[in-house]
């Protein structure tokens, strides 16, 4: 770094229960903490009452509705002094929601102060549907004053038909191997170390000051990759998802009996919905795709943003 400069301070910040997004941000931040001039923070957010994991099948679908409707939960303070020029938050899709640690301490005084002004690199790790996730993602961030410059998102391997079993099943029990024709659960390693070319990029960009002008920094590296054919089924998911997480709250407080019921028959319907309109809405979409793929190019354009391809 050129004599004279000050040291630039980044702050990663992260939840991540089995400790796969924790590994993605180790690859990612590694060249920045060899960066000359750079000093990393790297904090995981806490929750006051810690969630399961593996969780039961009670305690994963209790949580639904407060992760759809981004209720948060009390987290311990990080009681950090000092200001950052760059913040990197990796967070994981809950419901198509942020994970609701990450979303109470967006939504705290803490949070507020860190992020007021300041530009934030987010990094998802998630099996494959954080489209709507990362819309109320961009809400929360703006009301706390911080401007998005990037999203980088890894999703599971395997077809989006795999990973609706491997991603529940290793959630549900821990375990992640692969089994019969299903691949292993999780993001590939392989692409878990590739993680480490953003945060070369980031420390080229840090040293040209880039983080105080507008705009990406982490353009033409693939830092997303759009499915076309998930957009309308996380649109419809969410729309439903907003239904039944008002009736399950209704139902009564979480973990109460009642709820439990309603959470029952939720899932009997979401078994039956994805066996039956699920694949039907896959193949009407593959037929109309030729008509709308104006339309559906100019969304992925949308999602891909601010780092594009
Ligand atoms: C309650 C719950 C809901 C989830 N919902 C989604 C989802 O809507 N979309 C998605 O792509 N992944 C979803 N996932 C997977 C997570 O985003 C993430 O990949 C997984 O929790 C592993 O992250 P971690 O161990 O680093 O915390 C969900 C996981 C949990 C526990």
């Amino acid at each position: 770094m050129t004599a004279g400069k000050k040291t630039k301070r980044v702050l990663v910040l992260y939840y991540s229960q089995s400790g796969q997004l924790k590994k993605v941000l180790d690859k990612f931040v590694a060249p920045l903490e060899k960066c000359g001039g750079i000093e990393c923070d790297c904090r995981a957010i806490k929750p006051v009452i810690s969630y399961p994991y593996p969780w039961s099948f009670y305690s994963f679908f209790n949580i639904f509705p407060e992760a759809v409707y981004l209720d948060g939960c009390e987290v311990e303070a990080l009681d950090i002094k000092g200001e950052y020029d760059l913040i990197i938050l990796g967070y994981t899709v809950w419901f198509l929601s942020p994970s609701i640690p990450i979303t109470g301490f967006l939504k705290s005084a803490e949070a507020k102060r860190l992020f007021a002004g300041k530009p934030v690199v987010t990094v998802i790790a998630c099996r494959d549907m954080w489209l709507i996730a990362q819309e109320k993602m961009k809400s929360l961030l703006e009301n706390t004053g911080a401007h998005l410059r990037d999203n980088v998102v890894l999703t599971d391997q395997g077809k989006s038909l795999y990973t609706f079993i491997t991603t529940p099943r290793w959630m549900l029990t821990g375990k992640k191997n692969a089994f019969w024709f299903f691949p292993k659960a999780g993001v590939a390693d392989e692409v878990i170390a590739a993680a480490s070319r953003f945060g070369k990029r980031l420390c080229s960009a840090l040293r040209n000051d880039d983080e105080q002008k507008n705009g990406p920094m982490l353009r033409n590296m693939g830092a997303v990759n759009v499915n076309g054919k998930l957009i309308a089924t996380e649109r419809i998911a969410h729309r439903s998802f907003l239904i039944w997480s008002r009736l399950i709250k209704k139902a009564g407080p979480p973990n109460s009996r009642r709820r439990n019921v309603i959470i029952t028959i939720y899932a009997i319907f979401l078994l039956t919905l994805v066996l039956t309109v699920v694949p039907l809405n896959m193949i009407i979409r593959k037929i109309i795709y030729p008509l709308r793929k104006q339309a559906i190019d100019e969304t992925i354009t949308y999602y891909e943003q601010p780092s594009g391809k």
